[in-house]
């Protein structure tokens, strides 16, 4: 008998980090779950709570908390969720050079002790700290992804489902582009349950809906007060984990180091990406609209800046 043993770490015990943990334990996404933090006891003290979940629930996974990068070794996928939350006011970028170490420190343990992992970024700004991920594990480009499509994605699904009295799980919609304002909602390819949005909701409707959409994370921010949203974020970053853990090759929008596609070059951003047990298996160019191929240059633009500002804090 073959025994697979599977291993996803997922660093930063936070609001994100210990509800991916959670989700990832139910949904027996992998034999070991691994909570890593810097804060002493909290890890320990989730790891201990779920493992007695796991007596009601009835999943398998034990999941273990630690505060040694040592306890991550061989690692199959790791979700990096460490770092500080947005507070009100602030935009995504302003975390740049603070996460940006917390970044530095960890990519340097994956990359010492799980040299096979894929890695699955959470922490913002998105598309910067998964660029500055890749750089600093020196990883081919297919194992180190962004999650940010997804949630943004998630969040139009809702917004539509609300506006035509269905279910979220019935929408789909597809956001690609930067983390942010300039995040690009693709109008046309909005349906529910494969009826075209555009044939329910006239066009003014579907621009509201996308325009929430871009200020879908403030949104939260605003109401909390005292951080961002994690729910949604930690059920997206899991979703992108399983496809991986479990090769099931889905279409995701997914921060990807781009070669070319969508005629850019050398940054990472969001696009449709097909999820497998290598990583990215591949990334598939969708024929974009005339506004939408703009407004994808238009948040390059957005993340060279970001890039920028890393290369200057050398740190990339
Ligand atoms: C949000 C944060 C996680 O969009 O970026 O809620």
């Amino acid at each position: 008998m073959s025994i697979s043993r599977t291993k996803l770490t997922v660093v930063g015990a936070g609001y994100v980090g210990s509800t991916c943990a959670q989700l990832a334990a139910s949904k027996d996404l992998a034999s070991e779950v691994c909570l890593i933090d810097v804060v002493e006891g909290r890890p320990q003290g989730i790891a201990l709570d779920l493992n007695q979940m796991a007596a009601v629930e009835g999943f398998a996974s034990r999941v273990t908390g630690t505060n040694d990068p040592a306890d991550t070794a061989d690692s199959d996928v790791v979700i990096m969720t460490a770092g500080k939350p947005r507070t009100p006011g602030m935009s995504r970028s302003d975390l740049l050079v603070t996460n940006g170490r917390v970044i530095c420190a960890v990519a340097e343990y994956i990359r010492d002790s799980s040299p096979d992992a894929i890695v699955i970024v959470v922490t913002n700004p998105l598309d910067s700290m998964v660029h500055l991920m890749r750089a600093r594990t020196g990883f081919t480009a297919r194992k180190v992804v962004g999650m940010a499509g997804v949630l943004d994605s998630a969040r139009l699904r809702y917004f539509a489902a609300e506006a035509t009295g269905t279910a979220a799980r019935d929408a789909e919609a597809m956001v690609l582009g930067a983390h942010g304002d300039s995040m690009v909602p693709l109008a046309e390819h909005m349906s529910v349950a494969g009826v075209a949005l555009g044939s329910i909701l006239d066009a003014q409707k579907i621009d509201a809906l996308s325009d929430r959409t871009r200020r879908g994370g403030a949104e939260i921010v605003g109401l909390l007060k005292t951080g961002s949203a994690w729910y949604a974020p930690a059920a997206s970053a899991v979703s992108m984990a399983a496809a991986i853990l479990r090769d099931e090759q889905r279409l995701m929008p997914t921060a990807c180091l781009l070669n070319g596609q969508y005629g850019l070059e050398g940054l990472y951003m969001g696009v449709p990406a097909v999820l497998g047990a290598t990583g990215v298996e591949s990334i598939v160019e969708l024929p974009l609209a005339a506004e939408d191929r703009i407004q994808m240059q238009k948040t390059a633009g957005a993340i060279s800046l970001d890039l920028e500002t890393l290369r200057e804090a050398g740190l990339l």
